[in-house]
């Protein structure tokens, strides 16, 4: 071992990296999607999951206000809006319509799931934790919901090497799939 920047051990700890989008809701009725890599299965017996979301993210206000949220893993047919989702802010963006991103009515509340991910969560936010800069909302799933087309791969952020097939890039991320 050698020591090293913690910003190295952590670029080379996530590739590949899996990847998530949480859908929470606006007051007037509409939703946002904010692209998430800091997620996690926390517990089978009430089934649960966690994400990390910084508070200076508009997904923060919504999710802390809404106490609802559908957590989504995107399949590779989504790379641009998982990209987009990621680096622009739902603020004063529908990114939903504006990144064309489909959606079916689930069995929970009126946020919608994301049609073309691998599965989709319904989860009800049963308690918040912060963590620094960023907070810990962990929900407890209601429903889950899996994609009809079982060939759908999953989108991950890859390293740029022969056994990824890359699919999307902006700046530092690159998003694919594995294989060719
Ligand atoms: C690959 C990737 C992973 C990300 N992971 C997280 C995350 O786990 N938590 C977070 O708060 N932001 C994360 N972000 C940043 C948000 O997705 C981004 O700031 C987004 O535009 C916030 O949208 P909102 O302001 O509409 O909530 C990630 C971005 C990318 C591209």
């Amino acid at each position: 071992m050698i020591e090293c920047y913690r910003s190295d051990a952590i670029k080379r700890m996530n590739r590949p990296s899996r990847l998530a989008l949480a859908v929470s809701k606006l007051e007037n009725g509409k939703y946002n999607v904010i692209t998430l890599g800091w997620f996690m299965h926390t517990s089978f017996e009430p089934p649960m999951f966690a994400i990390s979301v910084a508070q200076k993210r508009y997904s923060y206000e919504l999710l802390s206000k809404n106490r609802k949220f559908v957590l989504s893993i995107p399949s590779t047919k989504m790379g641009r809006q998982v990209m987009k989702c990621g680096v622009i802010s739902g603020r004063n963006l529908d990114k939903i319509s504006e990144y064309n991103i489909k959606t079916q009515m689930g069995k929970l509340s009126d946020i919608p799931l994301l049609k073309d991910a691998v599965v989709n969560f319904e989860c009800k936010t049963i308690s918040q934790i912060r963590s620094g800069d960023h907070t810990i909302f962990i929900g407890e799933v209601k429903y889950s919901w899996q994609n009809e087309d079982e060939n759908l791969k999953q989108l991950l952020v890859i390293p740029e090497n022969e056994n990824y097939k890359v699919l999307i890039k902006n700046g530092r991320y690159i998003f694919g799939t594995v294989g060719k």
